[in-house]
């Protein structure tokens, strides 16, 4: 069987890397695991979010096997080649394992990078019970379908109009490219108290259907602040305690989490 995909999107700077990395704490908590973590931003930063330090990268790895190109190893291919270090690259954490994209080589594109990427989650989903995409900015990986098929996409937007456009392009584009996904989940993350009428109504004209409202909290704010991992955020955090609620009740609803 095939390993639940949960991806998260929306615009620059909207919260996705700390939910993401809240996410993967939220099911190693709850005994979901072992999770594969996938960060698809090239400005790395969620292995720092969740404690641990991810040294390589997809990115580097096809770059040192594009230089090394004529030097035969072991008879593999060199697609294997590339897989076979791709998985190496694999760095632990506690319930999880994590893979960094990186950039892309020189000025080319991911495309044969992405494509690796994919056979790489293709073949080693079966070991998990869950992957975690943190997804770059961009709609690359929806467009490109680096992410596969997934089962739960959460689309964050701050709470602005301009990040409640985006949710919407985010999905207008699902409508035309091949990902197929499960369930589409637009949440507001940093609301403080509750959410204005005037973002409410913003969301209505553009027939957002808002799933959750996650809190801002000064505790992430401060640890982020001192570069310290998100892991020390409290259990009580509400912040915490929302993502744990939106991802544990989702696989609940669906009957993935507690059918051990
Ligand atoms: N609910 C929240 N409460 C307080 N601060 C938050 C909250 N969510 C995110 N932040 C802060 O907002 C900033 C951006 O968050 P984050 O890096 O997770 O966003 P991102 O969407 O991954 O950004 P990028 O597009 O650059 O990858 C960080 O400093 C983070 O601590
Ligand atoms: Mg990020």
């Amino acid at each position: 069987m095939s390993a639940t995909t949960i991806a998260i999107t929306g615009k620059g700077g909207v919260g996705k890397t700390a939910v993401t990395a809240l996410t993967v704490l939220a099911l190693v908590e709850h005994d979901w695991r072992p999770l594969l973590v996938v960060d698809a931003d090239p400005n790395l930063n969620l292995d720092a979010t969740l404690g641990i330090s991810a040294e390589d990268t997809v990115g580097a790895v096809r770059e040192r096997a594009s230089q090394q190109r004529g030097s035969t190893e072991s008879g593999m291919t060199t697609a294997e080649l590339l897989e076979y270090r791709i998985r190496q690259s694999l760095v632990e954490g506690e319930g999880f394992d994590l893979i960094a994209m990186g950039r892309p080589e020189g000025p080319g594109c991911y495309c044969y990078a992405n494509e690796i990427l994919r056979n790489v989650l293709d073949q080693l989903s079966g070991a998990y019970k869950g992957i975690v995409i943190d997804c770059e900015a961009g709609l690359e990986h929806l467009s490109r379908r680096t992410a596969g098929d997934l089962d739960l996409l959460l689309v964050l937007s701050d709470p602005t109009v301009r990040g409640l456009q985006t949710a919407r392009r985010v999905l207008d584009l699902l409508r035309e490219v091949r990902t197929s996904v499960g369930e589409v989940k637009v949440v507001l993350n940093r609301i403080r108290g509750e959410p204005a009428a005037s973002l409410m109504e913003a969301a209505e004209r553009l027939e957002l259907q808002i799933a959750a409202c996650l809190p801002e909290d000064e505790q992430l704010t401060a640890l982020d602040a001192a570069g310290r991992p998100l892991t020390e955020l409290p259990a009580e955090s509400p912040l915490r305690q929302a993502v744990a609620k939106l991802v544990t009740g989702w696989l609940s609803q669906n009957g993935i989490l507690g059918s051990k």
